[in-house]
């Protein structure tokens, strides 16, 4: 490549600036490291030597859908999370950082929870991320994934395939609670739920207007996959046993009214993402 690398990505970059794009340089080295195989470190050492004009133009290709604001990770079907690379399609929600810490929440609530085996069903399984990321974080468990979406179940699967987990998940085709036997409980439920309120959609960015609206959308309020997972829950948890979502922006002190008289939650805990925004509600039923 006869053009120095930092100034290609800082033109590149000013290319997806002006479609109105954040972290443009961040996705120009993206863009590289995938065409190249080499790591952000290697592409700024050994990067110029094997930009060739056939990268070039597979370059130009993937930076064409990206100016129309098609999300990266749909272009390149692959997204991070918890430092694995998962593969998304539009079948599937793209996944955001914020859901890490649901992760997180999960997995110290596991290992304290005092069990060898403890048992976890996540509704609205998606691309697999969450429970792909517990199942080999904790591979003692045992996890229920469902999804209302076939399309989404058979990306989850196939992750769970791709990054080896231990045989350790069972994937159902399921609305909310429908495929989970009345006898079935776990010691803990995690979702991160469509909560965007049906008002909202229209403002939002072309790159999450690309997810399918069913991973979106939570009715007029945007708590309507909140209310069905609040009401049968505490059916399918253990003794002692802790429901965990995601939410979104102000929808705290919505969820604190919504269970403030349901006896059969005894506490609920509210944690902040990075940002200071409440992000993960913690609900425990029991002692
Ligand atoms: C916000 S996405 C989350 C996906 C993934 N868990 C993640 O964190 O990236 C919500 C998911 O819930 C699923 N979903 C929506 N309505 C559902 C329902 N009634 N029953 C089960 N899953 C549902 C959607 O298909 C979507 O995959």
């Amino acid at each position: 490549m006869k053009e120095h690398l930092p100034e290609f990505i800082g033109r590149q970059a000013q290319r997806l600036i002006d479609a109105g794009i954040e972290q443009a340089a961040a996705e120009i080295e993206w863009i590289l490291c995938y065409l190249t195989g080499l790591d952000r470190l290697n592409l700024y050492l050994n990067g110029s030597t094997l930009i060739n004009d056939d990268i070039i133009a597979r370059f130009e290709t993937i930076m064409q859908r990206r100016i129309a604001r098609e999300p990266l990770q749909y272009i390149l079907e692959e997204s991070w999370f918890y430092g694995r690379k998962f593969f998304v399609s539009p079948a599937v929600m793209v996944p955001t950082p914020e859901t890490e810490l649901l992760c997180e929440t999960a997995l110290r609530y596991m290992r304290s929870c005092g069990h060898d085996n403890p048992t976890v069903l996540d509704i609205g399984v998606g691309s697999g991320v969450a429970s792909v990321t517990i199942a080999l974080e904790m591979p003692t468990c045992r996890i229920t994934a469902v999804d209302i979406s076939e399309e989404a179940l058979a990306v989850a699967e196939k992750n769970a395939i791709d990054l080896e987990t231990p045989n350790n998940m069972d994937f159902r085709q399921s609305d909310f609670f429908s495929s989970i036997k009345a006898d079935e409980r776990f010691d803990l439920i995690i979702s991160n739920p469509p909560y965007i309120a049906d008002c909202e959609y229209a403002d939002l960015s072309p790159e999450v207007k690309a997810d399918p609206k069913l991973s979106l959308l939570g009715g007029t309020d945007g708590l309507d996959a909140v209310r069905a997972i609040i009401a049968k829950a505490p059916d399918h948890l253990l003794p002692g046993g802790q429901l965990m979502f995601e939410i979104g922006y102000l929808q705290g002190e919505k969820v604190c009214a919504l269970t403030e008289n349901d006896d059969r939650y005894k506490s609920i805990v509210i944690l902040k993402d990075l940002n200071d925004i409440d992000r993960v509600v913690i609900l425990s039923c029991g002692e």
